[in-house]
């Protein structure tokens, strides 16, 4: 077991909350790392500004699956302004820390989730999230 890693990064590793897909999700995420080849899909259920769920599929390297299952569970019951304010340094402190070179796998899950609600925004008001770019996208090809 690598001594580097939190409890709660092995435990959220060992039993991720929230994987596998919505139907019919109101907004969908989608963001790879092209440098480690990871990929991060979200899925999240919007009900009056409210995301009342959200689920995950991460082909990925553990502290990825670590940060997008607690991604999931920090957002759900937030507003769209709130679950904005979710940093990768705030799962990152839930999960009380990563190591350093790991830093990168919390960028994707907050990637992830900020291309889930860019979506959904774009899907219900016709505009995506203002300035949103993804520190890490999927390059195809
Ligand atoms: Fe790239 Fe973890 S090694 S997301």
């Amino acid at each position: 077991m690598p001594g580097n890693y939190s409890e709660k990064v092995m435990e959220h590793f060992k039993n991720p909350r929230n994987v596998g897909e919505i139907p019919n999700p109101d907004g969908t995420g989608h963001v790879g790392n092209p440098v480690c080849g990871d990929i991060m899909e979200m899925y999240i259920k919007v009900k009056d500004n409210v995301i009342v769920d959200a689920k995950f599929k991460t082909f990925g390297c553990g502290a990825a699956i670590a940060t997008s299952s607690m991604v999931t569970e920090l957002v759900k019951g937030k507003t769209i302004d709130e679950a904005l304010k979710i940093s990768n340094q705030t799962v990152i402190d839930a999960l009380d820390g990563l190591p350093p070179v790991k830093r990168h796998c919390s960028v994707l899950a907050e990637d992830a989730l900020k291309s889930a609600i860019d979506d959904y925004l774009k899907k219900s008001t016709g505009q995506g999230l203002p300035g949103f770019k993804p520190h890490t996208e999927e390059h195809h090809g």
